[in-house]
């Protein structure tokens, strides 16, 4: 079933001087999932979502809301969509709720309830009546995602909203935004220059370096990788010497190792059913199976050189 592209992007480009800061990006993002930007410092991340929230003009390209080109009709575009660009803009010497209160007003169909609502979703509830010049950064980003939040956008764009959280609140908030995105359909597009929290977070990953898009990928599960690349996977066994011989007795060519209590093995997906059954027969209790993805991360830093800032 084809699912309906939420927004599109084509040719994107941001040129400032004679440099291209964006560089002709084009890809869908559909309803209901989440889609992040990956790239170190400098790729070119905000200045792309600045550009699809009109806080900057484009130099070339389009973007589309559910097939309303922005260009054309931008208050019908945005409508739909909620977000939250670097630092949120908050008024400082009003309480956290004055602020959704005065951002609800500007809004039609948002009410105590809803306001309310996305308060008790971002866990601010403790100190929503304080004013945001005593909130942490943590604190101010749970209020912009608060704020981005209050009319249901169809379409959630955050720019690093991670950024300051504690790793409490980052779990809250991964699980937050995936039960928007997997419940209510919401299309929810994600920057980061962190490939581990992407990887938790996302269905797919746009990696962008220097401007340029390098490549996108599906996550599936989080483990990443596609069908036929090999994953290495770590079986956690209690005998892991005769796993180890179960393994190289009924799958040749399967390089298994021991490492501590579990057996390493590197295969393609659909082998690990088999290599499990293979134990199983074997009378080997079989505690935990986890892949550990290293194709994305081995992508990444090739793409990055390592973390070194795009120029
Ligand atoms: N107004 C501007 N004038 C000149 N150069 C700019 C301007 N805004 C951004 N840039 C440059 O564009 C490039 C991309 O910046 P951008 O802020 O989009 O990167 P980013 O991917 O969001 O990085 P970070 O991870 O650090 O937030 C950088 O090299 C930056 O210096
Ligand atoms: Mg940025």
């Amino acid at each position: 079933m084809p699912q309906q592209a939420a927004v599109q992007i084509r040719h994107l480009t941001k040129a400032i001087g004679k440099k291209t800061i964006v560089d002709d990006l084009s890809f869908d993002i559909p309803e209901g999932e989440v889609f992040g930007f990956l790239g170190p410092n400098g790729a070119g991340k905000t200045t792309t979502i600045r550009m699809m929230v009109g806080l900057i003009t484009k130099t070339r390209g389009k973007v589309f809301v559910y097939g309303t080109d922005v260009d054309k009709d931008f208050r019908a575009a945005m409508n739909r969509v909620g977000a939250i660009v670097e630092n949120p803009e908050l008024y400082k010497f009003l309480t956290g709720y004055q602020n959704l209160k005065h951002f609800a007003r500007m809004s039609t169909g948002v009410g105590e309830e809803r306001i309310r609502e996305v308060v008790k979703l971002v866990g601010l509830e403790q100190r929503i009546h304080d004013k945001v010049k005593t909130y942490s950064l943590g604190m101010r980003q749970r209020l912009g995602l608060a704020q981005a939040l209050l009319r249901k956008p169809d379409v959630l764009i955050l720019d690093e909203p991670t950024n300051g959280l504690d790793p409490a609140g980052i779990r809250e908030l991964r699980d937050h935004l995936r039960t928007l995105a997997k419940r209510d359909g919401v299309a929810v597009i994600v920057s980061s220059h962190l490939l581990s929290e992407m990887e938790l977070m996302c269905d797919r990953v746009a990696i962008i370096q220097s401007g340029k898009l390098v490549d996108v990928r599906t996550i599936r599960n989080g483990l990443g990788a596609d069908e036929d690349t090999e994953q290495t996977t770590e079986i956690q066994v209690d005998d892991g010497e005769a796993a180890v011989a179960v393994i190289r007795a009924d799958h040749a060519g399967v390089s298994a190792q021991l490492q501590e209590s579990a057996v390493v093995v590197s295969v393609t997906r659909d082998k690990v059913p088999e290599i499990v059954r293979s134990l199983v027969v074997a009378g080997i209790k079989i505690y935990a199976v986890n892949s550990v993805n290293k194709s994305l991360e081995d992508t990444f830093l090739e793409i990055t050189g390592g973390g070194s800032i795009g120029v």
